[in-house]
């Protein structure tokens, strides 16, 4: 070890090239190279060792949700599903007018959306004010403000296809009807089960609605698409893992209108 640090002290300037010399200064540095290694490990062990900065549009890889961006499988698809793919309108069974509102492919080939613009045969439908023209048609409620609102920055932003893994974020502490469990209702399920028909007599637009399923223990078994049960959302995507657990969670914790 003193042998090192006198070579670099004082012999370093005076370098000759013998043949003993070049063979140990490789030696050196990498011993240099491994001790920094270690030193630069000990401090932070529990660096990750994949890179999180990942860029956002990088679709190789899941990234964890970002509030002000629009994800079409979370967000837009279960709206359309629930308002639009209804028996008789825009199902893969029934589509009218050849308009189909069941996946990402079949929206962007039929339903007339403009990236970027707001226009087209979606956009103008869902904000026709005359009943006989706007979409979902009577006695269906028309989309909420704020389910539009969602559809216009999801068209602004350019009407992609992202996804983003929303497990991070995922809630079940002290669930509340109004705040948590409507709100998932009202995205997936009201298009179907509200309005002046819901159908098959079940309304989950309110909570003396959504308590007649919790009694009769249907709700979960139709979400969790269990034997027995009627899938739900029908002809859409099971709903992502994180509601699933937030209103069986909201179940266990009593199921109250709080
Ligand atoms: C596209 C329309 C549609 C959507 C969206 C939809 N449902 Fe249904 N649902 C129906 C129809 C039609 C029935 C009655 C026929 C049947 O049971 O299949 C039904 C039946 C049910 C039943 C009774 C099932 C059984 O096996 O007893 C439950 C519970 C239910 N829905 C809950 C939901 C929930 C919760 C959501 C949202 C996560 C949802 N539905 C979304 C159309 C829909």
């Amino acid at each position: 070890m003193s042998e090192s640090f006198r070579f670099l002290s004082k012999e370093l300037p005076y370098m000759t090239p013998s043949p003993l010399r070049l063979f140990r200064l490789p030696l050196l540095l990498s011993g240099l190279f491994i001790l920094a290694g270690i030193l630069a490990n000990s401090g932070c062990k529990h660096r990750p060792v994949v890179d999180m900065d990942m860029p956002p549009d990088d679709t190789t890889q899941v990234q964890p949700c970002h509030p002000d961006t629009v994800y079409f499988e979370l967000q837009i698809l279960p709206i359309l599903v629930s308002n639009c793919a209804l028996p008789g309108c825009h199902s893969a069974i029934s589509p009218q007018e050849g308009i189909e509102l069941t996946s990402y492919q079949k929206v962007m080939q039929t339903a007339d959306i403009k990236p970027g613009e707001l226009k087209g045969d979606l956009w103008e439908a869902i904000n026709e004010t005359d009943p006989d023209k706007r979409m979902p048609r009577p006695p269906s409620p028309p989309l909420t403000a704020e389910q539009k609102n969602l559809i216009r920055t999801w068209i602004l932003q350019g009407a992609k296809d992202l996804a983003c893994d929303p497990t991070g974020v995922c809630d079940t502490v002290a669930m509340s009807f109004a705040n948590d469990i409507q709100p998932i209702l009202n995205t997936y399920c009201t298009g179907c089960h509200g309005g002046s028909a819901p159908l098959g007599g079940i309304n989950l637009s309110n909570f003396s609605g959504v308590s007649v399923v919790v009694n009769n223990n249907r709700i979960l078994g139709a979400i969790r698409r269990q034997p027995g049960f009627s899938p739900m959302p029908q002809g859409g995507n099971p709903l992502p893992e994180c509601h699933i657990n937030q209103i069986a969670a909201w179940i266990n914790q009593g199921a109250q209108n709080n």
